[in-house]
């Protein structure tokens, strides 16, 4: 922060200006006014952490007015107030919750920080080509819809508006075991193949028919989530769900969610999960402890789709799931909602890639609003980019019309990033358009 009575003027201003400032309610004009005071500097502080770090994921000061409509949409982080304002606040603090204090919510953001651009001039980009080709299939843009699970939670279409979304945008799509619509009918309304993601089921015999059933409606491949194995403390969610004054038992099996583990309602409640239900009931084959590279193998055997691992972070694990013949890689922490580890995945990246060594893809989540997080993204060697909360901003707001502003929006500045770094396809971005901050 600037000590100097000029320099510190200037970082005023520019603070003042800032559109981050204004999103958190802080009073620009008043912010202006402020020098060589110590309130100013608390302030300052303040300020510049929170243009650093964005906003805290559940708790804004105040908010800006509201956009009417998605059109009317400057960034994804515009949708946001607005499907807080329309989603219950048990269900938004589901979506908002990370683990502890959500400190790996706000490290995933900063993360992007450590990496700046290195624009390239004069060389012709009037034709940018942002395709995304994976195991042999031609996407429209490198950002994914990353699985997000209860959409009907959000909003009352749920996955299906956010498939056909995909559709409009031609984004690949990952669908959720515990979404609230099944794989046939969203692989109909994405009117094309959509992965699934995986969470094993206790009963092997369930969790194989799981896999057969996806695999018969088409899924291309399945990314098995590994990082919430050993479970997760999710405070926010539970603190946001006690101030629900509607009766959660009416939905839920259990009622409101309770501390410890996953922070599932009732991991039993699969009444509204039909990816969950539906299964013959042979003799049960219970898994003995929690999965291991073992489950992976087998999972491999079963099937004959791509088998992703989804939360992967190292490269040991990296070399590993090369090892037992993975098909490709979610470097991912969940959102931050797995272990409170305060490790960027953007920081995690480089290492999972050196132990892939690029022999299959690496999709990398975890805090990706802007076009430029994407590009540092694919600048470090990763495939593709997966979205979350911003997609579900832009459902909760204004259903699929929003998920398209949302896609719309990040894929659009993501090729203005292409331009401005003088890239024209995505096998051209590459560690020469980036540098550590
Ligand atoms: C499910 O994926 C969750 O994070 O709760």
């Amino acid at each position: 922060m600037p000590t100097d009575p000029n320099s510190r003027r200037q970082f005023l201003a520019f603070l003042a200006g800032s559109p981050l400032v204004a999103a958190a309610g802080i009073d620009t004009d008043w912010l202006a006014t402020l020098s060589g005071s110590a309130q100013g500097d608390a302030l300052l502080h303040a300020a510049d952490a929170l243009a650093r770090h964005g906003t805290h994921p559940v708790l804004h000061a105040e908010q800006p007015p509201l956009i009417a409509k998605a059109a009317d949409a400057l960034d994804v982080f515009d949708f946001e107030p607005v499907a807080r304002q329309n989603i219950p606040v048990a269900h938004w603090g589901y979506l908002m919750t990370g683990t502890d204090d959500d400190a790996t919510i706000a490290a995933n953001r900063a993360g992007f920080d450590r990496w700046v651009l290195k624009p390239r001039r004069l060389i012709d980009v009037s034709k940018v080509d942002a395709h995304l080709s994976i195991f042999g299939t031609r996407y429209a843009s490198p950002i994914v819809v990353n699985p997000l699970g209860s959409q009907k939670g959000f909003h009352k279409d749920g996955e299906v508006a956010t498939a056909k979304a995909a559709r409009a945008r031609d984004h690949l799509m990952v669908l959720s075991t515990v979404a609230t619509t099944s794989i046939e009918d969203t692989i109909a309304a994405r009117g094309g193949p959509v992965w699934f993601q995986l969470y094993h089921q206790t009963d092997w015999s369930i969790t194989k028919q799981m896999v057969k059933r996806v695999e018969r409606a088409g899924a291309p491949a399945i990314a098995f989530t590994v990082d919430l194995l050993g479970g997760s403390n999710r405070e926010t969610m539970i603190r946001e769900a006690r101030k629900d004054t509607r009766e959660c038992i009416k939905c839920h099996l259990g009622g409101a969610p309770l501390p410890g583990v996953s922070g599932r309602v009732d991991d039993r409640d699969n009444r509204r999960k039909p990816n969950l239900v539906g299964y013959e009931k042979l003799p049960p084959q219970l898994e003995k402890g929690t999965p291991t590279w073992e489950f992976v193998d087998r999972l491999k055997q079963a099937t004959g789709m791509k088998v992703l691992l989804k939360g992967i972070v190292t490269e040991e694990d990296a070399a590993l799931a090369l090892e037992h013949g993975v098909d490709g890689l979610f470097v991912s922490n969940h959102g931050g909602r797995a272990e409170n580890s305060r490790r960027a995945t953007i920081v995690s990246l480089p290492e999972v890639l050196k132990g892939t060594g690029g022999r299959i893809p690496v999709i990398c989540d975890g805090g990706f609003r802007r076009g430029t997080d994407v590009f540092k993204a694919l600048a470090l060697g990763a495939t593709a980019a997966g979205i979350g909360r911003p997609y579900i901003w832009g459902l909760g707001a204004f259903g699929q019309e929003g998920v398209e502003a949302v896609l719309a929006i990040m894929h659009k500045e993501f090729e203005l990033t292409m331009k401005q770094s003088g890239t024209t396809s995505l096998s051209q971005i590459s560690m020469r358009h980036i540098t550590p901050a």
